[in-house]
């Protein structure tokens, strides 16, 4: 199928994990797609990977510099961004008692200040072109609600979750549809490294984690980011012109909303 045929996308975080597969399904559907990481020699193994509809871009979305940098190189290269998704965050664990601000600040710097003025660059650019556009933000199940060892992530994930409706109200009246997907547990390296982090918190056997949460889920196993990608696609097409605001939870049944 075609559903983004001879769209262009920037998606943030591409250079590896769920930003990877949705540009690989996003160019299967027809898109350009820009492979905006932080981790340059990464992005330009990606694209070359995924072949001449992707390209590397430089980014990093705690500088704005960066920001508006990446989103001028999209409009360079293709001629408009129609579809952004912001991909790119990180994650950390800790007890209430022993966070950090350097972990705090972090956090909040990538995932939440980093998806508000990439949106707001890709907002400014759609507005300006005149022909509307899909951006879609990465929240998680964390966000839904709060964990003993997750305080600042779960946080940060709610005010994605909060910042994607007043985004979508506000940008509406534009023509563009701001929506969010809250994944669950999904397995990569993404989740190695959660596996790691509490391994040393509860004291598990590495691994241990993962089989844990991946036989909680009603569905029967950790996410795959290819389960993800429908939603993706869907969020970026026509077909969802008239879903303003919301977060859809693909979790495997995690989470009821
Ligand atoms: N994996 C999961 O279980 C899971 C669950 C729920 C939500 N999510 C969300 O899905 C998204 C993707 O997760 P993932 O598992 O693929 O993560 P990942 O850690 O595998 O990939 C994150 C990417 O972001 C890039 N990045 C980091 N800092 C950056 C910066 N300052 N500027 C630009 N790029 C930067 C990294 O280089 C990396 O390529 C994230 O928003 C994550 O919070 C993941």
């Amino acid at each position: 199928m075609n559903r983004l045929d001879g769209k262009s996308a920037l998606i943030t975080g591409s250079a590896r994990g769920i930003g990877r597969a949705f540009a690989k399904a996003y160019i299967a559907e027809g898109a350009t797609v820009a492979i905006a990481d932080i981790d340059f020699v990464r992005a330009s193994d990606t694209a070359a990977e995924l072949g001449p509809n992707a390209y590397p871009v430089l980014l990093d979305v705690t500088e704005q510099s960066s920001i508006d940098a990446a989103v001028r190189a999209v409009e360079e290269k293709t001629g408009g961004l129609d579809i952004l998704i912001n991909n790119a965050a990180l994650f950390d664990l800790a007890p209430i008692v022993e966070i950090t601000r350097a972990s705090y600040d972090r956090l909040f710097a990538i995932n939440v200040a980093g998806s508000l003025f990439m949106l707001q660059a890709a907002a400014r650019s759609m507005i300006s072109r005149g022909t509307g556009g899909k951006i879609i933000n990465m929240a998680s199940q964390a966000g839904r609600r709060g964990e003993a060892l997750v305080g600042v992530y779960c946080a940060t994930k709610a005010a994605i979750i909060s910042l994607t409706q007043s985004a979508g109200l506000d940008l509406i009246k534009h023509g563009i549809n701001v929506n969010a997907i809250a994944p669950g547990v999904v397995d990569g390296e993404h989740w190695d490294g959660v596996d790691a982090l509490f391994a040393r918190h509860e004291n598990l056997a590495p691994g241990e984690k993962k089989k844990q949460v991946g036989a909680a889920v009603p569905f029967g196993r950790m996410g795959r980011a290819e389960d993800l990608t429908g939603m993706a696609i869907f969020l970026a097409s026509p077909e969802a012109d008239y879903i303003v605001a919301q977060t859809y939870n693909v979790d495997g049944g995690n989470w009821m909303s």
